[in-house]
């Protein structure tokens, strides 16, 4: 009987360090990931700037919770913070250090080049 107790007692000590080395290693990966910083000077684009399209825009960040995980300026927010999980943001949406203000820029200037294709697809 000690013997089984004794087996399962390191089955399941084995088992606790195996994740607790597995969570340490995809925390330090999303670190890795999370933290790399994209240089995009060169690719400043302009986006509308037209009030209306702004004040929609607007419109829509509060609408859609956009405010809601990614702050009220849009600057970021910690998400989750926690030690087995890890630490989550919700990203900097600015052209601020660390935002990805630039990026969106891009993207959206890129959709504004493809022609339309309806689908007829929505969430
Ligand atoms: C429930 C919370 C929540 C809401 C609501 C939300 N976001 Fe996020 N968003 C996040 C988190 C958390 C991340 C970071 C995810 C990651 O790094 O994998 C993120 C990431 C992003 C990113 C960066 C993606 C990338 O791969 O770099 C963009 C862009 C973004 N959100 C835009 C928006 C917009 C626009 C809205 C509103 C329409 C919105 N989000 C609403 C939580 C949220």
């Amino acid at each position: 009987m000690k013997k089984v107790l004794k087996a399962t007692g390191i089955t399941v000590g084995i088992l606790f360090a195996t994740l607790l080395v597995l969570s340490g290693v995809i925390y330090m990966i999303s670190q890795q990931h999370w933290n790399t910083i994209y240089d995009l000077s060169s690719e400043i684009v302009e986006v509308s700037s037209d009030p209306a399209i702004i004040a929609h825009g607007k419109h829509v960040a509060t609408i859609r919770g956009c405010v809601d995980c990614h702050g009220a300026n849009l600057g970021g927010t910690i998400f989750l913070e926690d030690p087995m999980v890890g630490r989550i943001v919700a990203t900097n949406l600015t052209t601020g250090a660390g935002g990805i203000g630039q990026e969106l820029n891009a993207l959206f200037a890129y959709l504004k080049t493809i022609p339309s294709f309806p689908t007829g697809i929505r969430e």
